[in-house]
C-alpha cells in the first residue's frame, strides 16, 4: 500500500516536471523568436552640386571636385557629411538669422563678422561656421602643388625662416587647439604672416581675437572633419591636409590681402 502511494506520488512528480519543462521550453522558444533583420539600407552619396542652401543672402560655395577626389587624405563620407550636412546647416541657420534682422541685410559675411557682438552666440556660431567652412572648402584641391610659389613663398621664408618651419608651426597649432576649432595662416595688421588657432567657429576677422588679421589658409579640426577617417589621430589628418591644399588659391588670397592694405 505504502509502495503504491509512493509510486503514485513519483509518477505525479515526473508528470509535473515534464509539464513544467515543456512550458519553460515553450516560453524560451517564444523569447528567442526574433524577427528577421530588415534589409540593409543602401548608402546613397549625392553630388555636391545638388546641395542647395535655403533661400537667403548666402549660398554654398561650389566644390571644384567630387566628394571622393580628396581620398585617401579626406574620405568620401567625411566630405559628403561635412559639405552637405554641417556646412549646409550653418548656411541655412545664417540665412534665417539674417532674414530676422534688418541690420544684417545687404552686409557681406566679412562685415557681419567684423561688426559682430560676441554675446550674440547664434550669429557668432553660424556666421563664423559659414565663413570658416566656405574658406576651408575653397582652399582644397585633389592634388596639391605641395608648396606655395612666388610672392607667398618668399613671404613665408621671410617670416618663418622656411616652408618647413611654417608647416611645423601650423601642424602644432592645429594639433594643440583644445577641442573643436580651426588653425589659420593669416596676414596680421603689421603685414606679417602668422599661424594662429581659434576655438569653436571663431575666426581672425571677429572682434577681440588674440590676433586679428586677414585669413589666407585654414584647417577645420572639429572631429566631424576627420573622425571617420582618422579617429583620434588628429595629427595624421593635419599632415594629410598638406596633400590637398590649393596653394594657388592661398597665393591669390595673399596678393589680394596685400593690395587691400
Ligand atoms: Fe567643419
Amino acid at each position: 500500500m505504502k509502495y503504491n502511494f509512493l509510486s503514485k506520488v513519483s509518477l505525479f512528480m515526473i508528470a509535473l516536471t515534464m509539464l513544467t519543462t515543456s512550458c519553460r521550453r515553450k516560453k524560451l522558444e517564444e523569447v528567442v523568436e526574433v524577427p528577421l533583420p530588415a534589409k540593409e539600407e543602401k548608402l546613397i552619396i549625392g553630388q555636391p552640386d545638388d546641395v542647395k542652401a535655403s533661400d537667403g543672402a548666402f549660398s554654398l560655395t561650389k566644390l571644384n571636385f567630387q566628394y571622393n577626389e580628396l581620398e585617401p587624405n579626406i574620405g568620401i563620407l567625411t566630405m559628403e557629411n561635412h559639405y552637405s550636412k554641417h556646412y549646409l546647416t550653418y548656411t541655412n541657420n545664417l540665412n534665417k538669422l539674417i532674414s530676422d534682422d534688418a541690420n544684417l541685410t545687404d552686409l557681406s559675411i566679412e562685415d557681419i563678422l567684423k561688426k559682430l557682438d560676441l554675446n550674440n552666440a547664434d550669429l557668432r556660431n553660424n556666421a563664423g561656421g559659414y565663413y570658416n567652412h566656405t574658406f576651408f572648402f575653397d582652399g582644397l584641391k585633389p592634388k596639391s602643388e605641395g608648396k606655395p610659389k612666388d610672392t607667398l613663398a618668399v613671404a613665408i621664408n621671410k617670416d618663418f625662416g622656411s616652408f618647413e618651419v611654417f608647416k611645423n608651426q601650423f601642424i602644432d597649432a592645429a594639433e594643440k587647439q583644445f577641442g573643436s576649432g580651426w588653425a589659420w595662416l593669416i596676414l596680421d595688421k603689421t603685414g606679417k604672416l602668422q599661424v594662429i588657432s581659434t576655438p569653436n567657429q571663431d575666426n581672425p576677422l571677429m572682434p577681440k581675437q588674440i590676433v586679428q588679421g586677414i585669413p589666407l589658409l585654414n584647417l577645420d579640426v572639429w572631429e566631424h572633419a576627420y573622425y571617420l577617417d582618422y579617429q583620434y589621430k588628429r595629427k595624421r589628418y593635419i599632415e594629410s591636409f598638406f596633400k590637398v591644399i590649393n596653394w594657388k588659391k592661398v597665393s591669390d588670397r595673399y596678393e589680394e590681402a596685400l593690395s587691400s592694405k
